[in-house]
């Protein structure tokens, strides 16, 4: 198949009561692990990429390795851009074929937010390519990122109504108290505000920080209108995990393709798991319209 916008996935995601989860990716080895995972689970799946694998690997790159998986696993796929404050990044990966960009403008003031926010949407919605923003802060550290947790701010149900019918964007990420990374103590979640959230808005929402969540904390979050799911930390634990072990059993280890294989191996073991926790198994279409 070939690559999908996210938009249609996540409307009719949305509207199924499922969730699809977004994968961060770091290598090309890694699009094809993940999209094996999910074919062996008849799944839908978004892969993304963050700034710093951009500029490291290559946007067009990227979306030519992501598009030729996509194409050999046979399932919907989407390839999106996570949080990306700059403008010319967002227009490299619309033009190498990414089928959705994150324009994270949430540092900035609610004006700013919408006037950056609104730029991107006039690039990339008529190209059929997804754009998601953020309102609110989530704290924690992706990829460039940082946001301390003092500084963490739920979102607005007013305001992000607001900000949907002032930039037109197709999805949005509130923050409702997740975080990035691996949790310290117990997730905040705020429920009420994503149902607030949910009433006033028609557009899929996004839930970022979905590593370490608990299954049944994710899966109301999905119920209530969360219908991307994104996973990377876990993803990178796992992966890295399987490295380490084996070089600590097996220091004098030469050939890559032995703990590389250890390291798809779990990997693919957290893909599965997250795309059950979402009940995206089994629900392969071969079209969205
Ligand atoms: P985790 O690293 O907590 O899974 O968060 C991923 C994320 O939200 C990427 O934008």
């Amino acid at each position: 198949m070939p690559l999908f916008s996210t938009t249609p996935m996540l409307q009719k995601a949305k509207a199924d009561k499922h969730g699809i989860v977004a994968f961060n990716v770091h290598s090309f080895d890694s699009i094809f692990w993940v999209l094996e995972a999910a074919a062996e689970m008849h799944s839908p799946v978004i892969l993304q990429t963050t700034v710093g694998t951009v500029k490291q690997l290559g946007a067009q790159n990227i979306a030519k390795v992501a598009a030729t998986a996509s194409d050999y696993y046979n399932i919907p796929t989407g390839l999106h851009l996570d949080h990306c404050t700059e403008y010319e990044v967002i227009k490299q990966a619309v033009r190498a074929g990414y089928t959705s960009v994150m324009i994270d403008a949430s540092m900035h003031p609610f004006e700013e937010n919408v006037a950056r926010t609104k730029n991107v949407v006039e690039l990339a919605k008529s190209l059929g390519v997804n754009i998601e923003a953020e309102l609110g802060k989530v704290s924690g550290v992706e990829d460039d990122i940082a946001v301390d947790e003092s500084d963490a701010q739920k979102a607005v149900p007013e305001e992000c109504k607001k900000f949907v019918e002032m930039t037109e964007v197709p999805t949005l990420a509130p923050a409702i108290g997740t975080a990035h990374g691996i949790y310290k103590g117990k997730p905040d979640i705020d429920f009420d505000r994503i149902e607030e959230i949910s009433k006033l808005v028609d557009v899929p929402l996004v839930l970022h920080g979905g590593s370490a969540l608990p299954d049944d904390v994710v899966r109301r979050c999905v119920s209530l209108g969360m219908a991307k799911v994104n996973v990377s930390t876990e993803l990178k634990n796992a992966y890295s995990e399987a490295i380490r072990k084996h070089f600590i059993e097996n220091p004098d280890s030469l050939d890559p393709r032995t703990y590389l294989q250890n390291a798809k191996d779990a990997a693919k073991e957290i893909v599965k798991t997250k795309i059950t926790m979402v009940d995206s198994k089994d629900k392969v279409v071969s079209s969205f319209v």
